[in-house]
């Protein structure tokens, strides 16, 4: 894999402009506010600058990494070696299909905040998206990671997606060819590309069904009320940065038990709300976050003998 050289640097600003910056701080694009530099950042502003830039580097066999709104990811103070594609911002359009014969469909982009699908949802009379509600990342990203909360995940409601090959080609898949699981999403695509990268989600359509907006907008508040209740959201956080055990107590409780709510290293602070965030008190550093992560693996061990996993994705 090639770090980025001059003719590369020379190629993303002559295409990019300003839409492209160099050893740009992941802290500034992670809901963590910690970790080391993108070599180079760009902000596609369409599909066809996204397949542009997608195509140029794998030729070139540059690493891209996508980027939603960095809410489920943690960069090591090294920083990401190649480009970081942040969607977040970009590809934005969602709509639904409005024909009463068929099961209504939202078709939204990867970039769309998973916030502004429950409020179209909402607005539509559609129901089976609040359990996203809280939850802070965008579409393509949950996607990617199954997220979910006790309520749903994003396997229950995706209908298809559709792929950006890293040679430029577009793949739609269906349901069926995507195997979900617990925080976890594996697809039958050849990803022994030479620069290792993925695939990245342009859009899906999610499934629901019609419903009375009015007790929609209920149970939305019923699921917003209970998690303000219980956990940080307000704060720098990473949501929940362990998966839970398959079975047996959850990895909240574990830690609590352990006795590490409020446990600090640096600025990084186990949440005394809810003892599996882990929030940026102000000046954390990734090593910081590191070293926590590392710490309540251990004791959580020692305690329980169980291994906990991370579920925030630690990269760089
Ligand atoms: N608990 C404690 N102490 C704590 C936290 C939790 O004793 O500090 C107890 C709770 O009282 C409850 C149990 O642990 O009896 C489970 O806690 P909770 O209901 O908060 O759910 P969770 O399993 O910790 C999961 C998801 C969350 C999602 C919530 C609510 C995972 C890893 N986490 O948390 O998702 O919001 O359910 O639906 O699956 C995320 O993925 O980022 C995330 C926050």
């Amino acid at each position: 894999m090639m770090a980025l050289d001059q003719t590369a640097k020379i190629w993303l600003t002559d295409t990019f402009a300003d839409d492209v910056t160099f050893e740009e701080p992941m802290s500034r694009h992670t809901s963590f506010q910690v970790g080391g530099p993108a070599e180079a950042l760009v902000r596609p502003k369409d599909k066809g600058d996204l397949v542009r830039l997608v195509q140029w580097a794998t030729e070139h066999g540059i690493a891209y990494m996508p980027l939603g709104a960095g809410s489920n990811i943690l960069v090591r103070e090294n920083g990401i070696q190649g480009i970081v594609i942040l969607l977040a911002g970009c590809l934005l359009s969602i709509a639904h299909n409005k024909a009463a014969a068929t099961a209504p469909c939202i078709t939204a982009d990867a970039g769309v905040k998973l916030a502004d699908v429950c409020s179209y949802a909402l607005k539509h009379g559609l129901q089976g998206f609040n359990f996203a509600l809280g939850i802070p990342g965008t579409l393509g990203g949950s996607i990617r990671v199954n997220a979910g909360t006790s309520g749903g995940c994003m396997g229950d409601v995706v209908e298809s997606v559709t792929l950006l090959m890293p040679q430029g080609s577009f793949r739609s898949l269906n349901k069926t060819d995507l195997a979900f699981s617990y925080r976890k999403l594996d697809w039958p695509i050849d990803t022994t590309f030479e620069t290792g990268c993925e695939p990245i989600i342009l859009e899906a359509v999610l499934c629901l069904q019609q419903a009375d907006q009015h007790s929609i907008r209920n149970e939305a508040g019923r699921i917003l009320k209970q998690r303000n209740k219980h956990q940080p959201w307000a704060a720098s956080s990473a949501g929940c940065v362990f998966k839970n055990p398959l079975e047996g107590r959850s990895a909240g409780q574990l830690i609590d038990m352990a006795g590490l709510k409020g446990k600090r290293i640096g600025d990084a602070e186990v949440s005394t709300k809810h003892a599996n965030f882990i929030i940026n008190k102000g000046r954390a550093t990734a090593n910081d976050m590191l070293a926590l992560i590392d710490l309540i693996q251990s004791i959580v061990y020692e305690r329980f003998h169980i291994q906990l996993e991370t579920e925030v994705r630690i990269v760089g």
